[in-house]
């Protein structure tokens, strides 16, 4: 890509942070504060991913299960996430999933944004908090560091405007760019077999631009892009970089954190595609081989 081709995009950004600190609950508060209603084709659904709008400009949020979904992905080799939001409950503080969250945010080189939730309940204690974070080489502004914190209730609804405030503060730095004048590249977030429509793939375009007809190799798997859903079940032509969108028309279903890519045409799709799952076939016969082996081996002993 050229320097003159590379066009500002929005942040994609993960909730991470310890069971029942509030991720769901926060993910949920942001969605619903920002879905503008009555719009057309306005019911929302889930997909694995959604944005929102913030004075004007987008953030995509990731909206499996944040932290397995990370790992899954990181495992892959896949990076879908600009900004890692840490959720901790203020009235539970650092826990060991923060912890864990903290080395997964910091192994991928993802900055991360700390939520302190649950500020509503009167045992919280966000002093706590950014204290107990210090030891985790985690330091917010207040504590003489760089990283952004923010006091939230995903309950009351407080500071969520804060919150995404924070989050474009932080892209802003980051200065995310992509290339929309290309074939579409990007990362598979969730995939099923829905009985009415086929393989629902939900994925992010993370360059170019995704187009219904184009054809697409995903992992193991290709089809021909038959239709293009938003979180907001519209349908869209086109997809540009850091938009979550679901693609129907793939012919099997691939797997979360696999890579996609379009492609010239239908032969070359199928050329791909066929040498990885020969491939794919190749590796467990060996496992299995592997697994006979060791057993008679057992056995013979
Ligand atoms: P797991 O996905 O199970 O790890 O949990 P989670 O991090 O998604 O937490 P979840 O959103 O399920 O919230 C856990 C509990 O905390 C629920 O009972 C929520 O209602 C509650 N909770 C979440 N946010 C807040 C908050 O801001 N204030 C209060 N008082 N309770 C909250
Ligand atoms: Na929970
Ligand atoms: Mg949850």
């Amino acid at each position: 890509d050229r320097p003159e081709d590379m066009e500002t995009r929005s942040p994609v950004v993960t909730i991470m942070g310890h069971v029942d600190h509030g991720k769901t609950s926060l993910l949920d508060a942001i969605r619903n504060a920002n879905v503008v209603s009555g719009e057309a084709g306005g019911i929302t659904q889930h997909i694995g991913a959604y944005q929102v709008e913030k004075n004007g400009q987008k953030i995509t949020f990731i909206d499996t299960p944040g932290h397995a979904a990370f790992t899954a992905m990181r495992a892959r080799g896949a990076q879908a996430t600009d900004i890692a939001i840490l959720v901790v409950a203020a009235d539970d503080s650092v826990m060991p999933q923060t912890i864990e969250s903290i080395s997964h945010a910091k192994a991928a080189g993802v900055p991360i944004i700390v939520a302190i939730n649950k500020i509503d309940k009167p045992s919280a204690d966000p002093q706590k908090v950014r204290t107990q974070l210090l030891q985790h080489e985690v330091f917010v502004e207040s504590m003489g560091g760089e990283v952004l914190d923010v006091e939230v209730s995903a309950t009351k609804g407080t500071n969520l405007d804060k919150l995404l405030e924070a989050i474009l503060l932080q892209a802003e730095v980051l200065d995310l760019k992509a290339n929309a004048n290309r074939t579409a590249e990007g990362v598979i977030i969730e995939a099923k077999l829905d009985k009415g429509r086929g393989s629902v793939a939900t994925v992010l375009v993370q360059t170019g631009t995704l187009l219904v007809g184009d054809i697409v190799v995903a992992g193991n798997e290709w089809g021909r892009v038959r239709a293009l859903v938003t979180d907001r079940g519209d349908h869209i032509k086109e997809a540009l970089p850091s938009t979550p969108v679901e693609i129907l028309g793939l012919q099997g279903t691939p797997q979360a954190g696999d890579r996609f890519a379009v492609v010239d045409n239908e032969a070359k799709a199928r050329e791909i595609t066929e040498y990885r799952q020969r491939k794919a076939r190749d590796k467990a016969a060996a496992r299995h081989a592997g697994q006979r082996g060791s057993l008679e081996h057992m056995m013979s002993q």
